[in-house]
């Protein structure tokens, strides 16, 4: 099987390219990435295997996806401008890569390659916030920031090509991922990062916005397993079930560090911030037969030590800006 992975430079895309070559001896990766902000080739740099390729472009170039899909058996799309805070301070990346570019994608399955499964990876953020309960897939979206508006958008074209042109593509939104290779600017990287520096860790607000957090490896076979056997037009939603607030959050990695509470800063809330985030996922844990291995106990002590023991990919990343208590406010 031959699987073109976009975005396979960032976060969640180079540990699913791992998880694939690791997974699997039949399987060739295709990697297309545009190195934009959030990627680091250092996420992949070890990996010597003759059944990988990286590219480097953009998924907005229809001539170079055209030719792409041809050849290919499977798509997932994870290529995407994903922070939330540079999105409010310049949203027009956000537009160019999470609604052209899948754009672009479509258009290219629709005219070169029409029976190529797409798996397109959304966010739970579309839905907007839920202060009870957890959404189902059939909910309606009501994203707040500009980078789940993009997302948003990208989600309804997906639909509409299956709908009007038959393509063979699905749908996974997925809660707040952590684990190994996250860039710095995210909070559980960000905590680990300024504490182990003896700097302020901040919190947004009062600390109470809760996340569902999923260790990055579960949602990588979640994907898989929707690549294979997920149902044409159908969108999974993944979740863990470990809601925790950032407060919870920050706590337990300090606590992990033997660092002191006092590191805690209380800083401006992010605008727009949501409160809760809540996923109910029965159906691909009742329809695929998946669920999480790892528990957020077992997985945040991993991705604890595993950025203690890892600051040679940390270091290089870990400016002022990155690390910044309020990025929003910056200009990007
Ligand atoms: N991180 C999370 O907690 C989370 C949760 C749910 C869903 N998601 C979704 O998962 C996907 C991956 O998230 P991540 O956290 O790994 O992001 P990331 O920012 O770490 O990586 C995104 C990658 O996409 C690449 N990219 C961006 N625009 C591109 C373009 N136009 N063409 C080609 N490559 C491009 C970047 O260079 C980067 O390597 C995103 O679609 C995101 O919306 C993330």
């Amino acid at each position: 099987m031959k699987v073109l992975v976009t975005g396979g430079l960032g976060f969640i895309g180079s540990n699913f390219v791992r998880y694939l070559l690791d997974e699997y001896s039949d399987v060739e990766v295709i990697n297309l990435d545009a190195m934009k902000y959030g990627s680091n080739p250092a996420n992949l740099r070890d990996l010597e295997d003759e059944r990988y390729t990286f590219i480097k472009g953009d998924i907005s170039d229809y001539e170079l996806m055209a030719e792409l899909v041809k050849d290919v058996d499977a798509i997932v799309n994870f290529a995407a401008e994903t922070h939330v805070d540079r999105s409010i301070s310049n949203p027009y990346s956000f537009l160019q890569s999470n609604v052209i570019g899948v754009f672009t994608i479509l258009e290219a399955i629709r005219k070169n390659n029409p029976d190529v499964r797409l798996v397109h990876i959304s966010t739970d953020e579309v839905y907007g916030d839920i202060l009870e309960g957890s959404f189902k897939e059939e909910d309606r979206l009501k994203p707040s920031s500009p980078y789940s508006a993009s997302k948003a958008a990208a989600d309804m074209f997906v639909l509409a090509y299956v709908r009007t042109y038959g393509i063979n593509a699905s749908i996974t939104r997925c809660t707040n991922n952590y684990g190994p290779y996250q860039f710095p600017e995210k909070l559980i990287p960000k905590t680990i990062i300024r504490a182990s520096m003896n700097l302020k860790v901040p919190i947004y607000g009062t600390g109470k916005n809760v996340r569902d957090w999923i260790y990055v490896l579960d949602h990588c076979e979640a994907v898989d397993l929707v690549m294979r056997v997920g149902e044409k037009g159908e969108i999974y939603n993944i979740s863990s079930g470990e809601e925790k607030t950032n407060l919870e959050v920050v706590k337990t990695i300090l606590n992990l560090m033997g660092k002191d509470d006092s590191l805690i800063e209380f800083v401006e809330d992010r605008p727009g911030h949501d409160l809760r985030y809540s996923l109910d996922s029965t159906k691909i844990r009742e329809e695929l037969g998946w669920k999480p291995k790892h528990s957020f106990e077992e997985g945040i002590r991993e991705t604890v030590e595993w950025y203690l023991k890892n600051e040679w990919w940390w270091k290089p990343l870990a400016d002022e800006r990155t690390l910044h208590p309020t990025p929003w406010k910056l200009r990007w």
